[in-house]
Order: structure tokens, then C-alpha cells, then sequence
């Protein structure tokens, strides 16, 4: 069986409604359930054993090994983090909590468990952490996308302490020889992403008739990978990575932000035409994110090269898949919108002059 953790969040549940499709073998999901974590988002597992939810904090040493000790898990895949930038800039200190010593101490009590098994045990076993491209830091434009070898240059609380937790995992790897492996993906987007990231967000403002708010001058780049594209790379790190490498995952697919919100108000226009008008009209410039990086690309050869892993869903075929799925499921928007969110949305947005 697996550990993951940060299992009711967008990638990692898409990570395990994927993986038991396909297999067999069980998953423990250990989960804090933070904003981010929905249970919503697993109920088609409810009934399903393969699939055992630990409500918990990875930085609970105590609970996280006697998981270990229970389960015996052969892999442990480290989804649980804080993920969103704004966040990390009103409040920076949860992410060095659960990113940064929430780590660690994932680190500590795996490396534990794994010195305590058996030589065949030991050898299968794997700590997969997965990172972000932000690590790197900011491209300017016809700079080389990101490679493993890129230095990393973290700008914001979030990607530094994804960083710190990556140079950590690598530590572990180094001194302990803890069989780790590690992935940098691109921006993901897909079904169940909380809607403060940028397309779910701009999907339920559009629905509901609200501004689109676009940071600056909406020509800042990211490269946007489909999650179903990321799960399967994990997968395959997981099956066949270099214990100690890392592996960076993307779609191949730059986009500015501009052109990101308008591609979804075409596409929302012929999927959920307006009466009078079109979403387009809903496009708000407002004032910029601090330190806001300008461009991230990945190059994703060496996962192409190495484990034969490229993406299967381009940008259209992705982003249509994904306005469906939120047409489709108002009750899961409407369950996630409750007090907390709209007090995240005042606090974020209130203060930005359009
Ligand atoms: P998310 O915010 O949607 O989910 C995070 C999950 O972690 C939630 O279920 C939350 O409850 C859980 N969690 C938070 N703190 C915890 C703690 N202390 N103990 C246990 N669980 C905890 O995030 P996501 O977008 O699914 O991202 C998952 C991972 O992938 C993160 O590590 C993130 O850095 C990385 N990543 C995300 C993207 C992206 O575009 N979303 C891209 C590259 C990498
Ligand atoms: O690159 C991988 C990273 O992608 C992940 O590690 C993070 O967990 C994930 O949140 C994401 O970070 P970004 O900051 O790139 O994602 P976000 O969706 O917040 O923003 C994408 C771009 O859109 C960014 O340039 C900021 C801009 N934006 C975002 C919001 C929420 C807007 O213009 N308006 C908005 O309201």
C-alpha cells in the first residue's frame, strides 16, 4: 500500500481517484483538512476500502508513525503542503509549518520506519515528494525553460518553502540514503481545484456574473499542465525514478494569463452563453501580486527521455474537460464557497484597485 498525504486536496485526490481506477493496491490518505482539503472531493471512494482516511497533520510525528507502523506502506508520497501564492503573502507562516517542518518531519519519522524494515522492504521502499517549478524562480522571455540543473532562486514565502523542503528531501537522500525521489511540476488545473487558483477562480466569477480579476497587466507566463497529465508522471516517477533524482513535469504549453482568462470566456461563451453580452465583459484589471514572477517554463525532456512520460491532454482538449467539469458539479462550488472562502476572497481582493 501507499501513504500519501494532502490526499483531499485538487492533486492529490485526482492522484488517488486515478490510482484506484487502475490498481489495486490500497491508499492511506493522511489529511488535515485544512481550507484546501475536501472529503467532497473523494466521495466517489465512500464505500470503498482500498482507499483509508487518516484526518491528521504530517507534523504529528506521533501519528504519522504509528500510520507507518500499522500500514507498512511500501511508498510514502508527499502531496500535503499550503499551495497558494496569495496566501503565503497574508500569511506566511503556516507554509513554513506545514511546508517546511511538516517535511521534515515526514522525513524523520519515514526515515525511522525505513531503517526498521527488511532489506527487500527497504530497497522497494520510496519517498516521493512533489514540488513546483516556482522553486526556480522567474524567466525572462527567451531565457531557457527550466531544467533539474536550473539554481534555484525562490521569490515568494510559498516557493521558498517549497524550496527548503525540496533541499531537504535531497538532504535526506544524501546523508541518510533515504531512497527519495522529487518532482517540480508546471501549474496544474483540472477537475476539483479549489477556486482561488486562477481558472477555477475565473470559471465561478464568471458563472456568477462577478469580475475577472487579472493581476497587472496579464502578461505573465506560466505553462499549464492538465492534472491527469501530472498523476500519470507521478505514477511513473514513482515506478521507475532514479532513486535521488528529480524530475521536472510540464505541459509544453506557455501561456500569459491574458490569454488563459480569455480562451475561458470564449469557451464559457458557447458552453453557458449569457443572455445579452459576453464574459469578455467581465475581464478586470486589477492592481499586481508583490514580487509576482513574470514567466516559469519547464522542460520536461529529461522525464520524456528517461521514463518515456509526456502529457496526453493538450490545452484545449484540458481546459474544455475542466469547463465541463464545473458546469457540472455546482453543488461541489457552492460547498466550497462557505464563510471562510468569502472571507479569503474580501481579504484578497477587496484592498485591489481595478
Ligand atoms: P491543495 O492546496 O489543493 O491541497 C493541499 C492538501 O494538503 C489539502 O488537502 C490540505 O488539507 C492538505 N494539508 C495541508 N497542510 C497539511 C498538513 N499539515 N498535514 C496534512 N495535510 C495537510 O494543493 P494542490 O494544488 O493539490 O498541491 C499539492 C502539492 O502539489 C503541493 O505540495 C504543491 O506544492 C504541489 N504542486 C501544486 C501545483 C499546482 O498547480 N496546484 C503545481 C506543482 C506542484
Ligand atoms: O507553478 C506551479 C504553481 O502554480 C504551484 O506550485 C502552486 O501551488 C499553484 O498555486 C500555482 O501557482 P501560481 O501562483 O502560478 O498560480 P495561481 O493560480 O495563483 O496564479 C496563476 C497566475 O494567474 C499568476 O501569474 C497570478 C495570476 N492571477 C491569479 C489569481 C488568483 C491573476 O491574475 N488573478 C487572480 O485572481
Amino acid at each position: 500500500m501507499l501513504l500519501v498525504t494532502g490526499g483531499a486536496g485538487f492533486i492529490g485526490a485526482n492522484f488517488i481517484l486515478d490510482w484506484l481506477a487502475q490498481a489495486d493496491e490500497a491508499i492511506i490518505n493522511l489529511d488535515k483538512l485544512t481550507y484546501a482539503g475536501n472529503l467532497e472531493n473523494l466521495a466517489a471512494l465512500a464505500a470503498d476500502e482500498r482507499h483509508i482516511f487518516v484526518h491528521g497533520d504530517v507534523c504529528d510525528t506521533a501519528l504519522v508513525s504509528s500510520v507507518l507502523g500499522r500500514y507498512k506502506p511500501r511508498a510514502i508520497l508527499n502531496f500535503a503542503a499550503e499551495s497558494h501564492v496569495d496566501r503565503s503573502i497574508h500569511g506566511p507562516e503556516e507554509f513554513v509549518q506545514t511546508n517546511i517542518l511538516g517535511t521534515f518531519r515526514l522525513l524523520e519519522a519515514s526515515r525511522a520506519y525505513w531503517n526498521g524494515l527488511n532489506d527487500k522492504m527497504k530497497r522497494r521502499f520510496r519517498f516521493l515528494h512533489v514540488s513546483t517549478d516556482e522553486v526556480y524562480g522567474s524567466l525572462v522571455q527567451g531565457q531557457p525553460a527550466f531544467s533539474e540543473t536550473f539554481p534555484y532562486q525562490p521569490n515568494s514565502p510559498y516557493s521558498a518553502s517549497k524550496a527548503a523542503s525540496d533541499h531537504l528531501v535531497r538532504a535526506y537522500y544524501h546523508t541518510y540514503g533515504l531512497p527519495v525521489l522529487t518532482t517540480n511540476c508546471s501549474n496544474n488545473y483540472g477537475p476539483y481545484q479549489f477556486p482561488e487558483k486562477l481558472i477555477p477562480l475565473m470559471v465561478v466569477n464568471a458563472l456568477a456574473g462577478k469580475p475577472l480579476p487579472v493581476y497587472g497587466d496579464g502578461q505573465q507566463i506560466r505553462d499549464w499542465l492538465y492534472v491527469k497529465d501530472h498523476c500519470t508522471a507521478i505514477r511513473r516517477v514513482l515506478e521507475a525514478g532514479v532513486v535521488g533524482e528529480t524530475y521536472n513535469v510540464g505541459g509544453w504549453n506557455e501561456q500569459p494569463n491574458i490569454k488563459i482568462v480569455r480562451t475561458i470566456c470564449t469557451l464559457l461563451d458557447t458552453l453557458r452563453p449569457l443572455v445579452i453580452g459576453s464574459y469578455h465583459s467581465l475581464i478586470t484589471f486589477v492592481s499586481d501580486r508583490p514580487g509576482h514572477d513574470r514567466r516559469y517554463a519547464i522542460d520536461a525532456s529529461k522525464i520524456e527521455r528517461e521514463l518515456g512520460w509526456k502529457p496526453g491532454e493538450t490545452f484545449e482538449t484540458g481546459v474544455t474537460k475542466t469547463l465541463r467539469w464545473y458546469l457540472d458539479n455546482p453543488a461541489w462550488i457552492g460547498n466550497v464557497q462557505s464563510g471562510a472562502y468569502r472571507t479569503w476572497m474580501e481579504k484578497n481582493y477587496a484592498g485591489r484597485q481595478a
